[in-house]
């Protein structure tokens, strides 16, 4: 369970004050686009995970306030080890990660040996430790399309992005059973008739979501996919099949244009909000930075293990590994 918070905070002006504990700390806020607005307006740097994976690696600031989910700030914490990684609530967690606990995972994999482990970023340090090759959703097309067609795969957790990805690229990954409870919540039904109400209108849909939404979709990418598309679209309404808090971007970038975020089963619900993303907030961000807590922390094994895995995907989303290099970790 989430500890609220105790403190009485409501004489604080909470931005100034993270303001000044971002300077006193040297710290630099990074937040994912599913955050709230208040969180994304304050923050660094917003971003999808890769481009928030690649700020934590380069930073210099002594300080990561991680604005996002557990696994993300543990890659922070797995590529810049000598920062203090701080997640405002660290119940932050992801139903992908929880779908794959790494002792299944291993079983898994040990079930297959002739197959190397592509894993989606969203999963625990421990599952990284067991995989070859991490992907996100903006790197995985690059980093398929580079390994020979020859090789079999397996690929967790996300049953959604991997069978879309066998699906593009005519591969046979064998396929973890996970899923996001927010991208598994769209309704076609719904998407059905959201279209006819805005004939026109294209839909943007994240590959987390089912076949069902996907196949309706006109764009199919990353969260900074379906923000580059509703940045070059001509027209003027975009149908937005992924967690509604990326809105945000596209109304502070384009506000003559119109974006609606696709309707879950009774059409009306808020099932599209990440519930692990809403659990930081701006208290808790205060807090964190004021008391350095909750901080990420990683047995130093775990965190080597992990990271081979994590610089494989850093290596080939910028094309830097031949697929002579390629194999088991
Ligand atoms: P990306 O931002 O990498 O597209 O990931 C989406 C997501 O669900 C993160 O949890
Ligand atoms: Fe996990 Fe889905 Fe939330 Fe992303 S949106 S953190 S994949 S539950």
């Amino acid at each position: 369970m989430t500890a609220p918070v105790r403190e009485n905070l409501s004489g604080l002006d909470l931005r100034a004050e993270i303001e000044r504990l971002r300077k006193e700390r040297n710290a630099v806020i990074l937040a994912h686009y599913y955050q709230k607005p208040e969180i994304q307006d304050l923050a660094d740097f917003v971003g999808d995970s890769l481009e928030l994976s690649r700020k934590a690696a380069d930073t210099d600031a002594d300080v990561i306030a991680f604005c996002g989910v557990k696994f993300m700030a543990e890659t922070a914490k797995i590529l810049s080890p000598q920062k203090t990684v701080i997640l405002p609530d660290m119940d932050a967690g992801c139903s992908l990660e929880d779908s794959c606990p790494p002792e299944q995972f291993a079983r898994f994999r040990a079930a297959h040996p002739d197959h190397i482990a592509l894993t989606y970023i969203n999963c625990s340090a421990a599952v990284k430790a067991l995989s070859d090759i991490i992907v996100t959703s903006s790197s995985a097309e690059t980093i398929i399309s580079q390994i020979p067609e020859s090789q079999k795969i397996i690929f967790g957790p996300d049953r959604h992005l991997g069978g879309y990805l066998n699906r593009k690229f005519g591969r046979d990954m064998l396929l973890w059973p996970g899923v996001c409870i927010v991208h598994e919540a769209f309704s076609e039904t719904e998407l059905l008739k959201l279209k006819a109400q805005h004939p026109g209108a294209p839909v943007a849909a994240h590959p987390e979501c089912p076949p069902h939404i996907v196949d309706h979709a006109d764009y199919v990418g990353s969260t900074s996919g379906i923000l580059q598309f509703a940045k070059s679209f001509p027209g003027d309404t975009l149908i937005v099949a992924t967690e509604p808090h990326i809105i945000h971007q596209m109304e502070l970038a384009l506000p003559e244009k119109t974006f609606i975020g696709a309707p879950g089963a009774d059409g009306n619900c808020n099932c599209n909000i990440c519930p692990y993303m809403a659990l930081n907030t701006m208290e808790k961000l205060y807090l964190a930075l004021r008391d350095l807590k909750p901080q990420i922390e990683m047995d130093e094994g775990l965190r080597l293990a992990a990271r081979k895995s994590l610089d494989r995907m850093l290596e080939m989303a910028s094309g830097t590994v031949g697929k002579g290099d390629l194999g088991r970790a």
